[in-house]
C-alpha cells in the first residue's frame, strides 16, 4: 500500500523571514526551532547560510541544538552557497542542503540570462556537490508552475540521477488553482515514480496557497512546505496549521493520510511566531485568528452551548488552545512558575527563568490575574533580549492635554544613569526624543503597534516598532512589555536601539 505519511517542511525561518518586517535575531530563531521540533516538524529549513554572518550563525547553531528534525539551509545551484550551507548544518544530527535554481522561461532569459541547457548543468553540479556535504539533498525548480513541463522532466531527471531525494515544485508566484496543480503534480508524480519524494512549495498571491497543497497531495506528493500562520515573501505561504487541521478534520477525503505533527502545539507555537515577529494573524484566520473559535452571533452561541458539532468542526483544544485561563497568581512560587513556562512550550535555562521569575513576580503585584498569554509574553521578550546597553530607568510625563507635551527620563548606560527631558508634539515624541539624544543616535519611527496581551483594563500593553537608524539599511524591530502603553513604547525604542547595536557590533 502507499505510504500516506506527508513530511513536514516548516520554512518560517527562511521563507517566513522574507516576510517584510520579519527579521529575526538569532536567540529568536532558536527558540522558534526548537518549538517546530516539539510541533513535529519533519524539516526545519533554519535559513539561507550563505545570505549573512547572522544566518549562518544562527542555523549553526539551531544545527547543535534541534536533534529530532531535520535541520535544512537554503543554497542557490552556486558553489559557495553550498559550501556554506554545507558548514552550517554540519553539527546536526539529520541535515539537508536545499538547493534551487529557476527554470521558468521568464525567470531564465532575464533573471538567470542563462540557457535552458547551462541551467541544467548547474543544477547538476549543485546536487552533486550538495552530496560531498550531506546524504540528503532536495533540489526546487524556482516557478516550477509557469515552467514548461518537457523542460521540468528533462531537469528532474538530470537531478534525480546527480543524487537529489526530494524534488520540489514550487509556485513561486502563487499563480494556479487547485485543479491545475493537481495536473502538474500528478503529472511529475507519475514521471518521478519512487525515484525521489515529490515536494510542494506554495505562495499564497491568489489566496489559494493552502487549497493547492491539499490538491497537491491528493494528486502524489508527500512533502509539503509551509510556515506558521502563512507568513512568507508577498502574501505569504501555506499556512502550516491550514493544512494539518484539514488534513485531520476532513480524514474522510484524506482517508489514511497523515503528519508527525502534533496539533496541540500548533497554538503556541503561533503565538511563539507571532509575539517574536510582531505579525499577529488577522482575527479571522483560519485555525489561530483570535476569533476562529468565538462564537458572536446569538444563534450560533445557542447552538454551540446546546451542542458544539452545531458550528464547530474542530476543537479548539485539538489546536493547544486553552481558554485562557487563570493560571497563577501573586503566591504562585518559582516552582510553578517554571512549570507553566515549560507546558506553554518553552524551554529556558536556569538563569532565563530565574530573570522571567522576577518579571512575573513583579507584574502579579500589579496586576490580580495572570494569564497565560501574559506568560508567553513575558517569556518571549525575557529570551529574546539583546544585550541592553541602554536601559529604561524611570520615566516622568508631562499632562498631555492642553500643556506642552514632554518628557523626563532616566536611561542607564555602560554603569551610569543619564538624565534628561525633551519638548515633543506629544508625549511619545518626547521620549523618544530624549533616547535619541541620550544616545545620540537618531532614531526614525518607520511602525509602531500596541496590542493588548489579554482583556481587561489592567491587561499588558505590548508595543512593537520599526526604527529606522542612520547607518541601517532596514528599519530595526523592537519590543516592549508594561502595564503602561508610555512605558512599553520608550521600552520597544530602547531595544530597538540595543538589537541595531547589537547588528552593528
Ligand atoms: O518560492 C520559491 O520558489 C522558493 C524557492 C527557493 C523554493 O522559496
Ligand atoms: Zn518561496
Amino acid at each position: 500500500m502507499q505510504d500516506k505519511t506527508i513530511k513536514i517542511f516548516d520554512t518560517t525561518l527562511r521563507d517566513g523571514e522574507q516576510s517584510p518586517g520579519a527579521s529575526m535575531n538569532t536567540e529568536e530563531k532558536i527558540q522558534i526551532a526548537l518549538q517546530l521540533q516539539k510541533l513535529g516538524v519533519d524539516i526545519i529549513e533554519a535559513g539561507f547560510a550563505a545570505a549573512s554572518e547572522g544566518d549562518f550563525d544562527a542555523i549553526s547553531k539551531i544545527a547543535s541544538v534541534v536533534d529530532e528534525s531535520t535541520v535544512c539551509s537554503l543554497a542557490r545551484a552556486m558553489e559557495n552557497d553550498i559550501k556554506k550551507a554545507g558548514e552550517a548544518i554540519k553539527n546536526a544530527k539529520k541535515r539537508r542542503i536545499h538547493t534551487f535554481i529557476a527554470t521558468s522561461p521568464i525567470h531564465m532569459e532575464y533573471k538567470l540570462k542563462m540557457k535552458p541547457e547551462e541551467v541544467i548543468k548547474r543544477a547538476v553540479m549543485a546536487v552533486e556537490y550538495a552530496k560531498t556535504f550531506v546524504d540528503d539533498v532536495e533540489f526546487s525548480l524556482e516557478d516550477a508552475c509557469r515552467s514548461e513541463m518537457s523542460f521540468m522532466k528533462e531537469i528532474i531527471d538530470a537531478t534525480i540521477k546527480a543524487g537529489a531525494n526530494t524534488i520540489n515544485i514550487p509556485d513561486t508566484v502563487g499563480y494556479l488553482l487547485p485543479d491545475e496543480i493537481y495536473e502538474v503534480t500528478k503529472e511529475v508524480c507519475n514521471f518521478i515514480g519512487n525515484r525521489a519524494i515529490v515536494s510542494l512549495h506554495n505562495h499564497n498571491d491568489l489566496g489559494l496557497a493552502t487549497a493547492n497543497t491539499l490538491s497537491g497531495i491528493q494528486a502524489g506528493a508527500r512533502q509539503v512546505e509551509c510556515t506558521i500562520n502563512g507568513i512568507g515573501e508577498r502574501a505569504g505561504n501555506a499556512a502550516l496549521e491550514e493544512i494539518v487541521m484539514t488534513i485531520k478534520t476532513r480524514s474522510d477525503k484524506f482517508e489514511g493520510f497523515k503528519t508527525n505533527i502534533n496539533t496541540k502545539e500548533i497554538y503556541p507555537t503561533s503565538r511563539l511566531v507571532a509575539n517574536i515577529t510582531g505579525i499577529n494573524p488577522q482575527p479571522n484566520k483560519a485555525i489561530v485568528g483570535k476569533n476562529a473559535f468565538a462564537h458572536e452571533s446569538g444563534i450560533h452561541q445557542d447552538g454551540v452551548l446546546k451542542h458544539k458539532n452545531t458550528y464547530e468542526i474542530m476543537r479548539a483544544e485539538d489546536i493547544g488552545l486553552s481558554q485562557n485561563s487563570l493560571v497563577l497568581g501573586k503566591h504562585s512560587g518559582r516552582h510553578a512558575f517554571k512549570d507553566r513556562v515549560s507546558q506553554l512550550g518553552y524551554s529556558l535555562n536556569d538563569e532565563e527563568i530565574n530573570k522571567a521569575f522576577l518579571r512575573f513576580k513583579d507584574l502579579a503585584d500589579k496586576k490580580k490575574e495572570i494569564f497565560d498569554d501574559d506568560i508567553r509574553a513575558i517569556v518571549t521578550s525575557q529570551i529574546t533580549k539583546t544585550e541592553e546597553m541602554y536601559k529604561l530607568v524611570s520615566m516622568q510625563l508631562s499632562d498631555c492635554s492642553g500643556g506642552v507635551p514632554s518628557a523626563a527620563v532616566a536611561i542607564e548606560h555602560s554603569g551610569e544613569t543619564i538624565t534628561d527631558a525633551a519638548i515633543g508634539n506629544g508625549t511619545m515624541d518626547a521620549v523618544f526624543k530624549v533616547i535619541d539624544r541620550v544616545s545620540n543616535i537618531h532614531g526614525e519611527l518607520k511602525e509602531y503597534k500596541v496590542n493588548s496581551v489579554t482583556q481587561g483594563k489592567d491587561a499588558l500593553a505590548r508595543v512593537v516598532v520599526k526604527v529606522k537608524f542612520e547607518e541601517c539599511k532596514t528599519p530595526v524591530m523592537g519590543h516592549g512589555l508594561s502595564l503602561d502603553t508610555m512605558e512599553a513604547s520608550a521600552k520597544a525604542y530602547i531595544n530597538a536601539l540595543n538589537n541595531y547595536l547589537s547588528i552593528k557590533k
